[in-house]
């Protein structure tokens, strides 16, 4: 039976298992297939990744803040992956680890419009920020970053290219994605990152990366100025829909995904 998992620390939150699961059942897979949530700490990582082709599992995805240790101990790496430099996916077949990164594609597939030639603010410098400041530059988006600590995102934009931006203007951008932890927490959007609430209008599209079961403060005001917003949820759901497709060869059953992905979490 194969076996699929979601590695984290922690990863009792994610939404992968219901997601996957729910994939899998409308695939009509659900008998044989099974993906389950490992919680396991930064030091138990390797080994128990390792472990995993012993024990039947075919793949995993991979969380925070495992995304870097993914990349770091794969025999094969997709392209994506190594220039991201992070890994979200991994596969076992024929004795090989291979690490793919669906990050960036799930970011790119949840956008209403292509972001080619658009001008695009990134907020944010961390693990998050780089598959997204990556798939919009390969697109040939005009990306600036934004970050609190700003010799982060001037590192970031050294690396993948981008031009940092420490004073945004919100309005002179037509693609805003929101990859900080903020809202994490319930901190307040308009405290702690460079926007207005009332500064969002028609014709921009607003991505923010955290979700929960409220859509958040940020989207709830882009979307009130006439913005079209994406929420973390489609995100998700898109890097999943490529991950189980890398595993099981087969396409995903999007609408079923996001079904069980939007189903609040049963406490
Ligand atoms: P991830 O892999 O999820 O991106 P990370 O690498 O820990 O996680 O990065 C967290 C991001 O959230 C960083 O950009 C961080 O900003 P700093 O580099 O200044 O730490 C950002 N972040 C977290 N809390 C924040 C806050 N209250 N205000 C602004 N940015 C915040």
């Amino acid at each position: 039976m194969p076996r699929l998992a979601v590695l984290g620390h922690p990863v009792s939150h994610s939404r992968s298992p219901a997601m996957q699961n729910a994939a899998l059942a409308e695939l009509g897979m659900g008998e044989e297939w099974a993906y389950e949530a490992i919680e396991v700490a930064p030091d138990a990582f390797e080994a128990r990744v390792r472990s995993m082709p012993g024990e039947d599992f075919a793949g995993a995805n991979v969380t925070v803040p495992h995304k870097g240790a993914a990349l770091a101990l794969a025999d094969a790496l997709s392209e994506t992956a190594r220039e991201i430099g992070a890994a979200n996916t991994l596969s076992f077949a024929g004795g090989e680890i291979r690490a793919d990164n669906t990050d960036a594609d799930g970011l790119l597939q949840s956008l209403p419009a292509s972001p080619t030639g658009k001008r695009a603010l990134v907020l944010g410098a961390g693990g998050a920020a780089r598959a997204v400041v990556w798939a919009l530059l390969r697109e040939g988006a005009a990306v600036n970053v934004w970050n609190r600590t700003e010799s982060r995102s001037a590192n970031l934009c050294a690396e993948l290219g981008g031009e940092p931006d420490s004073a945004p203007d919100q309005g002179e951008y037509e693609l805003l994605v929101q990859t900080t932890a903020v809202g994490l927490g319930g901190e307040d959007p308009f405290a702690e990152l460079p926007l207005d609430a009332g500064g969002f209008g028609p014709g921009q599209v607003v991505v923010d990366l955290v979700y929960g079961n409220e859509p958040s403060r940020l989207l709830a005001a882009a979307e009130a100025a006439g913005a079209a917003v994406v929420d973390g949820i489609e995100v998700l759901v898109q890097q999943g829909a490529l991950s189980l497709q890398i595993w099981t060869g087969r396409e995903a059953p999007l609408d079923a995904m996001r079904a069980a992905a939007r189903r609040p979490p049963s406490p």
